[in-house]
């Protein structure tokens, strides 16, 4: 082999490698654009012992919140073995963020048909952002075993069109009668 043979062979395996890179890279902007698969990055610490009695997660502070921008804003507690509150009127057609968190142990829930789907942890403040768009209703269960009343553990979501939305701001009346 002379030194060029050597060259040539050289620069071939670099583009085999630059290759596998530029495929792993379009894999990897592909799947976190197209289908919102990524890493979460947003940490948020809270303390498991107090959160119940002051801030964003009192009881008084659970529930539906439209915010100045049309937007909703839902605040739940995970614990064993409920989600407060029961019922959680949502608004179609808006965006939707819903912030969780445990006192307890690690819960998670999913809200069936839709692609919201966390883990629940003590210490932390889990964030999920969606848009439901149709009416309707949705079990979100926990999915994560959390002790012998796990399987007792859900909430309903209701998702509640905009015209009706009007007439009941925080979506009360729609969650009158729970489950
Ligand atoms: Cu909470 Cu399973």
């Amino acid at each position: 082999m002379n030194e060029q043979d050597i060259l040539n062979t050289e620069l071939r395996w670099g583009m085999v490698a630059a290759l596998a890179v530029a495929v792993i890279m379009v894999v990897i902007v592909g799947s976190s654009l197209g289908m919102a698969i990524h890493p979460p990055s947003h940490v948020e610490t809270i303390d498991p012992t107090t959160l119940a009695q002051s801030g964003e997660f009192a009881e008084r502070s659970l529930g539906t919140r439209i915010n100045p921008d049309g937007s909703a804003t839902v605040r739940l507690i995970a614990t064993q073995f409920a989600f407060v509150p029961r019922c959680i009127p949502v608004p179609q057609g808006r965006p939707v963020t819903i912030r969780v968190t445990s006192p307890d142990v690690i819960h998670g829930f999913i809200i069936a048909g839709t692609n919201v789907n966390t883990m629940v942890v003590p210490g932390y403040v889990s964030e999920v952002r969606t848009v439901f768009s149709k009416a309707g209703e949705h079990l979100m269960p926990c999915h994560e075993y959390c002790g012998l009343g796990h399987s007792e553990m859900w909430s309903v979501v209701r998702v509640i069109p905009q015209s009706d939305w009007k007439n009941d701001p925080n979506g009360r009346a729609s969650c009158e009668i729970p489950r």
